[in-house]
């Protein structure tokens, strides 16, 4: 007996994505994506960390496959890589195509149901060097390499997600400079978030036209990084407008036209100085609320802000008007990951009440999967084939309470996915930050199963704990 049980039938698996734990960046035909570039940029990734090894999954795929089988994943979520099946954002390579051709068939051999991201950040360089998510084109480019992906695998992957956190890709990326392609151009940036949502938008469309999400228990979805934001007490008024500006910019400017085919009015206006309504054309936002049937979520931590004291260098501030307020991020004295990640599983709980309270379309035609959640922490090394990571364990263990009382308060919350499978490049930092279940020795490559791991298999097993 469990005294945590999860609805039958509620999803248990775990993600990854390409760039992060493929490696082989030169095989077959592959070329350059924004990271490989930024990773050759000095001080740009700790440590000098490229993605030309990173897990070496490219040739170990079967035995990674293997692995998941026997911890008994029931879902893995991967993404594919747009450099590797349209090299340059040009032609398809088959050869591209033929390893996720096989690693679906393998997945699929094994009993666990494949969920495929088409972009997890890794856009093809030569598409940044026209433009990147900067370009309205980036878009329309984006639409044929989904289609390419859905004539390859349509018949085999259940499950599409379009696009991994826009958030970072567009904010990260074009105006904080922390992520590929390293730009810190705030009109830049507002343009790359509706182009995003513009990609996702016409990606849905062409997807649902192509059979996804008609029957057979197709799911087409979006994956975003959600957060909450609370201000120090005592609240000021400053404050309360710094957490509508930060909620504006990190949750509802991607909720909002998803889930209701609108931008926030608050958040057009902070933008408008940028060139927002510029880029908006008309239709665009038909294309962006396309009913999707699933909406990923990923999170992390929750953070608590003042306005004006602190340096936060902030991409949110890079967006911010010309006396832009600075976000200091407070202390609450609450545990914290090797990111420096506050701990804070009740925020997931009151995120997911929150979605199901302000969305309409949220329980009606779409349900919340969390796509991602887990922690780095500096684990010790394996002993006689044991990784003690007590804290990974803990902390999945919170969020997985978190996620149960929000299914109680209502929520049409159905799957839980890790991030993630094993150690991987963890973007800025390299190889530096740890958020595997499964340890990877990367001189060695082998795997090895943290304590983590052996308590979530139990989880997946039982459906609860
Ligand atoms: C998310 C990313 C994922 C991983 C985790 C820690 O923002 O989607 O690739 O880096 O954070």
């Amino acid at each position: 007996m469990t005294t945590v049980q999860f609805p039958e039938g509620f999803r248990w698996g775990v993600a990854t994505a390409a760039f992060q734990i493929e490696g082989s960046t030169d095989a077959d035909g592959r070329t350059d994506s924004i990271w490989d570039e930024l990773c050759r940029r000095p001080g740009a990734v700790l440590n000098g960390d490229t993605g030309e090894v990173a897990c070496d999954h490219y040739r170990r795929m079967p035995d990674d496959v293997r692995l998941m089988t026997d911890l008994g994943v029931g879902t893995y979520r991967f993404s594919t890589s747009w450099c590797r099946v349209r090299p340059d954002g040009g032609a398809v390579n088959a050869k591209g195509v033929d390893f996720y051709s096989r690693l679906v068939d393998e997945l699929l051999e094994q009993g666990i149901a494949p969920w495929l991201t088409l972009y997890h950040w890794d856009l093809p360089q030569a598409l940044e060097e026209a433009g990147g998510w900067a370009n309205r084109d980036t878009a329309y480019r984006f639409v044929e390499y989904a289609l390419t992906m859905h004539d390859a695998l349509g018949d085999r992957v259940p499950t599409w997600t379009t696009l991994n956190e826009p958030w970072c890709s567009a904010l990260l990326g074009y105006a904080g400079a922390h992520h590929a392609p390293g730009r810190a151009e705030p009109r830049a940036a507002v343009a790359a978030v509706h182009h995003l949502l513009l990609a996702h938008g016409l990606g849905a469309e062409a997807l649902r036209s192509a059979g996804v999400g008609s029957g057979r228990g197709d799911q087409l979805g979006i994956t975003l990084n959600l957060s909450l934001f609370s201000a120090a007490d005592p609240v000021r008024p400053q404050d309360e407008d710094l957490l509508r500006r930060l909620d504006g910019l990190q949750n509802r400017v991607f909720l909002d036209p998803v889930l209701t085919g609108q931008y926030p009015a608050d958040v057009r206006a902070d933008l408008a100085h940028l060139g927002f309504d510029d880029v908006v054309q008309d239709g665009d936002l038909g294309s962006i609320g396309t009913p999707i049937d699933v909406l990923g979520v990923n999170y992390y931590s929750t953070q608590q802000v003042r306005d004006g004291a602190g340096e936060y260098p902030s991409p949110w501030v890079a967006l911010d008007t010309e006396e832009a307020p600075r976000v200091e991020v407070v202390d609450r004295g609450a545990p914290r990951t090797a990111m420096g990640w506050d701990v804070t599983p009740d925020g997931l709980r009151e995120l997911l009440v929150r979605l199901d309270h302000d969305y309409d379309r949220i329980g009606y035609g779409t349900s919340i999967v969390i796509t991602e959640n887990g922690a780095a922490y500096d684990d010790p090394e394996p002993v006689d084939g044991r990784v003690a990571d007590e804290d990974r364990r803990a902390y999945l263990e919170a969020h997985l309470r978190a996620c149960h009382a929000a299914i109680e308060a209502g929520v049409p919350l159905t799957g839980y996915l890790a991030w993630s499978l094993m150690d991987n490049f963890e973007w800025a930092f390299g190889y530096d930050r740890r958020f595997g279940i499964v340890h990877v020795d990367y001189d060695t490559q082998v795997r090895t199963p943290k304590d983590s791991a052996r308590w979530y298999a139990g989880v997946m097993r039982d459906n609860g704990f």
